[in-house]
């Protein structure tokens, strides 16, 4: 057990996965089936004191560029075409 916001954490695991998930959509356009090998990998464990558990999340969609890295919590900031993205996820 452990003590936590569930309400935000889902938030957070939420916006994450979707993030995924569009990274691994656009990874596929001009795939076909047989090419595509769309991956989410969450792993969780302790951290070395013991008194923290640590997640990782990570998907082998397209990946981003260092330029957009330094963006990515920016408020508003966002790759996606009008009516997909508001660039309010990860901010
Ligand atoms: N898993 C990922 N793979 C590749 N790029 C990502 C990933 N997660 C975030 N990004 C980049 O970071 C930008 C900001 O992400 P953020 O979640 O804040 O906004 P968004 O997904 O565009 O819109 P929304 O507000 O609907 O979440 C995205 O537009 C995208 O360019
Ligand atoms: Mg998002």
């Amino acid at each position: 057990m452990i003590e936590c916001f569930p309400g935000q954490l889902n938030q957070v695991f939420m916006n994450l996965l979707a993030n995924a998930i569009d990274a691994l959509e656009e990874s596929n356009s001009g795939r076909n089936f047989h090419e595509i090998n769309n991956k989410i990998e969450i792993q969780t464990c302790l951290s070395e004191d013991k008194y923290h558990v640590l997640i990782h999340i990570q998907d082998n969609g397209i990946g981003m560029s260092d330029k957009v890295k330094q963006k990515i919590f920016d408020h508003l900031f966002t790759t996606k075409s009008v009516g997909k993205g508001t660039g309010l996820g990860l901010a």
